[in-house]
């Protein structure tokens, strides 16, 4: 039964859909069946991160209102076959009740090993539902302080949910600032929202071009304290303490 976890983070703009898209192929590389669901109606953007975008047929919205059976809506990635992504239609003109979503997800869950939730910018009706369809939260920032307060809203939030597992992941993170002492370090965010972290994502040259960092170190240990591996934390890369 899949693990289903929500990525979210109140401001838009911080990488939740990049978290989620890099997640899904790491843990897919390692052979896990994997469902990248959109919940971003209107702005969804999953589908192009994964360079799916001309492959879908059907899209949540046509699986909720019958339209095509909810394994028909996942588009299997050409290049990950363990990899599907479960678009959001563009046009969010039609009402997409929580309840009718979690439906879906839960007639996949057997199927597949995770469902990461990409949910919308905001503490609105989108991430509600997104929330609610989740067992486990993945809360996004980066070191700015809008974002970091954004996220400090979200974690109070997302403690009314009483998911399994939350953790968080700072991206754009600045080794050279936080040594500077300009900046948070990822550790010292983590203490700060009081939400376990889970790993810290540079700025990447790679995702400018593609979106999908297949190589990349942050994403790969990422997966793998997801997967419950106690891979130590590197203090150079995660907890970018400041010189004394
Ligand atoms: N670590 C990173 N390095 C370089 N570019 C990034 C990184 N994270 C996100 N981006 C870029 O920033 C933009 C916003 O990221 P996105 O994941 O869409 O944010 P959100 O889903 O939270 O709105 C995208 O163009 C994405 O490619
Ligand atoms: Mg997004």
């Amino acid at each position: 039964m899949a693990r289903k976890i929500v990525m979210t983070s109140g401001k838009g703009g911080v990488g939740k859909t990049t978290v989620c898209c890099n997640l899904g192929v790491q843990l897919a590389r390692l052979g896990y069946r994997v469902i990248v669901c959109d919940l971003d109606f209107g702005l969804n953007n999953a589908d192009v991160a994964l360079g799916v975008e001309n492959l879908a047929l059907y899209d949540l919205t046509d699986a909720v209102e019958g339209k095509c059976r909810p394994k028909q809506a996942l588009t299997r990635h050409p290049r990950y076959p363990t990899l599907s992504v479960l678009p959001s239609n563009r046009v969010a003109d039609r009402y997409v009740s929580p309840q009718a979503v979690r439906l879906i997800l839960d007639s996949l869950a057997p199927q597949a090993d995770f469902i990461l939730l990409d949910s919308p910018a905001g503490i609105e009706e989108g991430f509600h539902r997104a929330a609610s369809c989740a067992e486990e939260a993945i809360l996004v920032t980066t070191p700015h302080v809008s974002a970091m307060r954004d996220a400090d809203r979200v974690a109070g939030m997302l403690t009314n949910y009483r998911f399994s597992r939350t953790g968080l992941v700072v991206n754009l993170a600045r080794k050279d600032m936080a040594r500077r002492g300009d900046v948070l370090s990822p550790g010292e965010i983590a203490s700060l929202l009081r939400v376990p972290l889970l790993g810290a994502v540079p700025e990447e040259d790679k995702l400018y071009l593609d979106n999908i960092a297949e190589r990349s170190r942050p994403f790969r240990e990422i997966a793998s304290r997801l997967l419950g591996a106690e891979t130590p934390v590197r203090r150079k890369l995660f907890c970018f303490g400041r010189k004394r």
